[in-house]
């Protein structure tokens, strides 16, 4: 059992219905926030964990929308703050890869990684960041991953959203410290999940000889470190990258 060191904090967090940001709902929720468990279409699964959190004595809500709309972001965030009130802890976890060499590299490919995975958060973080100002407290902690610092053939896309992710982290943390913000990016190496499910056998095998911890790392590890930059313990830590990926790769 976890101490309830975020009673009284709303969390968002998007992509929560599966894997990584699954996790993460059912750990903030232990932790005693109440989570809005955000998804973009797996409403069952977003409602396992909404049971899951309240079967365990836990608070949540169901909050679907698509993180790279604009408007319908605004628009969802906004009737959640109504009725909940604001949110005080973002996570920006909801996140796609559409794999491919750059040579072959659709457009279409391009550009939905990079709306997903970096205009989402900015979206988000839009959306959420008068609030934290006003009450001078809040948490912003994006998802990266560990190949937005070392770069992965067949993942241009993805690698240069991650990055891109770190970037901004990086702003937002020094334009919001005076405000009690803190920013800060979670970069996760190799986990368990749906995303790395597909991976063939022997793309997997490569990896795992690669990772000092010789193993795939679990969500709730990332979890962890999430739980972490959320609470009051990280209170003097922005802009910064933690990474989770086993030694993968050692910054
Ligand atoms: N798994 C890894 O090894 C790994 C490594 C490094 C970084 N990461 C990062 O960690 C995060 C989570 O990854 P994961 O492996 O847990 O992924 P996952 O199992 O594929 O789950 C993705 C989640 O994102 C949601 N989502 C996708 N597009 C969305 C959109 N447009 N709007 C709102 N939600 C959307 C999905 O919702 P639905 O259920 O509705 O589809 C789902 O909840 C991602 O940012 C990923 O890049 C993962």
């Amino acid at each position: 059992m976890c101490e309830k060191r975020l009673a009284g904090k709303n969390a968002l967090v998007t992509g929560g219905s599966r894997g990584i940001g699954r996790a993460i709902c059912l750990r903030l929720a232990q932790e005693g926030a109440h989570v809005a468990i955000n998804y973009a279409s797996n409403e069952d699964a977003a409602k396992e964990v909404l049971a899951l959190i309240e079967a365990d004595g836990g608070s949540g809500s169901l909050l679907p929308f698509d993180v790279a709309n604009t408007s319908q972001v605004k628009e969802k965030i906004s009737a959640f703050v109504k009725e909940k009130g604001p949110i005080q802890i973002l996570v920006n976890n909801a996140g796609i890869t559409r794999d491919g060499l750059l040579a072959r590299m659709k457009e279409q490919d391009w550009d939905q990684v990079l709306s997903v995975n970096l205009k989402g958060a900015f979206n988000c973080v839009q959306a959420c960041a008068r609030d934290m100002m006003k009450a001078r407290w809040g948490r912003i902690i994006n998802i990266g991953s560990v190949v937005g610092t070392s770069g992965n053939p067949g993942q241009a896309n993805y690698a240069a959203a991650k990055a891109g992710l770190e970037g901004f982290t990086k702003s937002v943390a020094k334009e919001m410290a005076t405000r009690g913000i803190t920013a800060n990016v979670v970069a996760p190496g190799f986990i368990e999940t749906d995303m790395t499910a597909v991976l063939p056998d022997k793309v997997k095998e490569r990896l795992l000889g690669e990772i000092p911890l010789g193993r795939m790392g679990q969500a709730h590890e990332v979890a962890a470190a999430v739980s972490f930059l959320a609470s009051e313990d990280a209170s003097y830590i922005t802009g910064h990258t933690l990474h989770v990926n086993g030694g993968l790769v050692c910054q």
